[in-house]
């Protein structure tokens, strides 16, 4: 039976490998099409926790893994084995950068090695990892057709891009365009009928290089986007105008004009790291990518130009930083979520306590936070626990907050978001 007539009549067997915030809801979508999935991940504890039906990805429901587990859809297990029994394997490993800042792609070789040590005739694998281009045709080809197989005829090879935006109520796995570019033109249509059967809309395009390449654009797109947003706030704060004033009047213009906004750096596993894949592969090639560099030393000092702000809010009112207390305010990367990864918030705290600061956080979101050799717990927000704090740094506006509570309670607030938009107060300092 072809790969097409098992897709149609659900018979296929979808693997996905590295159940995170990104293989976690593409399993569980598949799972709710009617497929039986296969979850493959390497950390025995979050297996363990989906096998119970706990999701630990804030856009998943323990309900909705409960019920695929339960309904036998869904099966959560470390042992690569299963992939032998898959037709489909969508790989969503972790593309880190190493200490100098040159891509890690260790976790895509690692699983592509156990794909390959169970690759059977007919099998269709995808990439879905964020990686640079040429990383589908030069790393997993090879260890693919190792064994004698050719690649769309024996198997299939794609890679399509993962675009999830944790926290997005609107687009979620199901309801966001997916880009799939195949090795072979076969490929890329095989690839497109599978994740048709789940998503609403299937953008194929003419290679995995192209396909590797637009999402790298896209975060791109964003960082550099940001880093002009960032080096406009501070040129606005050095001519006395108000930063976001200006973005928001910009933003009426309902054309030409797309509205970014400053903060204290960029987080997340995507933005901060993506474009450095990218520029890294350009200098394989002799090319300098400066718009990527430059948004990148531009968003990466905004930590420290928060702490000039918690600094000047101090001194208005006559405290040096050291033997301060400092409220940091939200330490997830951005609004609504519970990832701290590279989140800066994780970098004002340490500066600050460089400095010597007496640092705290809060963040409904993050009750305990492990970082720099600690386990931290989040502060409640009352007005008595505002209250014993000399600055507080609003670093991600979690909805959660109450901010009229905080402005009333702190000494002074560094607000790197206009969480506090339209209150007006001299303990204010805005980014
Ligand atoms: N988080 C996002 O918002 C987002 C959005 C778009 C794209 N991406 C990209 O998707 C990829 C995955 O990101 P994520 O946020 O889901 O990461 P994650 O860390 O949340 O999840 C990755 C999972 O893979 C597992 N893993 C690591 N090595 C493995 C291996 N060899 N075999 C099986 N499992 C393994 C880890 O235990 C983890 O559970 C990255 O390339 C990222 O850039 C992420």
């Amino acid at each position: 039976m072809s790969l097409e007539t098992r897709l149609a009549r659900r018979t296929a067997r979808p693997a996905v490998i590295g159940l995170g915030y990104v293989g976690l809801p593409l399993a569980i979508e598949f799972a709710k099409a009617g497929f039986t999935v296969y979850g493959i991940d390497v950390d025995a504890k979050k297996v363990e926790a989906l096998k119970k039906g706990r999701s630990y990805v804030g856009d998943v429901s323990s309900r909705d893994v409960a019920e695929m587990v339960r309904a036998g859809r869904f099966i959560p297990t470390t042992d690569f084995k299963v992939l032998a029994k898959a037709h489909t394997i969508n790989i969503c490993v972790p593309t880190p950068l190493n200490k100098t800042k040159d891509p890690d792609v260790s976790y895509i070789v690692a699983a592509a090695e156990q794909v390959a040590r169970y690759l059977k005739p007919g099998q269709l694998v995808i990439l879905e990892s964020t990686t640079y281009p040429g990383t589908t045709d030069e790393l997993i080809l090879p260890l693919l057709t190792a064994k004698g197989g050719r690649v769309g005829k024996d198997f299939y090879l794609a890679f399509s891009p993962e675009r999830v935006d944790p926290g997005n109520a609107q687009f979620q796995t199901h309801n966001i365009p997916k880009v799939v570019g195949g090795v072979t033109p076969r490929c890329t249509e095989i690839a497109c009928v599978l994740y048709r059967q789940t998503l609403e809309t299937v953008v194929p395009v003419s290679s995995t290089r192209v396909a590797e390449m637009v999402k790298l654009l896209e975060n791109t797109f964003r960082s550099v986007n940001i880093g002009l947003a960032n080096e406009t706030a501070l040129l606005c704060e050095r001519l006395g105008i108000d930063v976001w004033e200006v973005i928001d009047a910009a933003a009426t213009k309902p054309f030409g004009f797309m509205p970014f906004y400053p903060g204290p750096g960029l987080g997340g596993h995507c933005i901060p790291i993506d474009p450095f894949y990218l520029s890294w592969k350009a200098k394989l090639s002799g090319f300098e990518a400066r718009f990527i560099e430059l948004a990148g030393q531009i968003n990466g000092h905004m930590p420290e130009h928060v702490v000039r702000r918690v600094v000047e809010a101090l001194n208005r009112n006559s405290r040096a930083v050291k033997g301060s207390r400092i409220l940091v305010l939200g330490v997830a990367y951005k609004a609504n979520i519970d990832d701290t990864r590279e989140s800066p918030s994780l970098d004002i705290l340490e500066l600050l306590e460089e400095l010597g600061a007496k640092v705290d956080y809060a963040d409904p979101l993050v009750p305990r936070l492990d970082f720099a050799g600690r386990t931290r717990r989040a502060v409640p927000l009352t007005k008595a626990s505002l209250s014993r704090y000399d600055c507080a740094v609003i670093a991600t506006a979690h909805e959660g907050f109450d901010w009229r509570l905080v402005l009333a309670s702190v000494k002074s607030v560094v607000d790197t978001r206009n969480a506090l938009k339209g209150m007006k107060s001299p303990k204010i300092v805005r980014l």
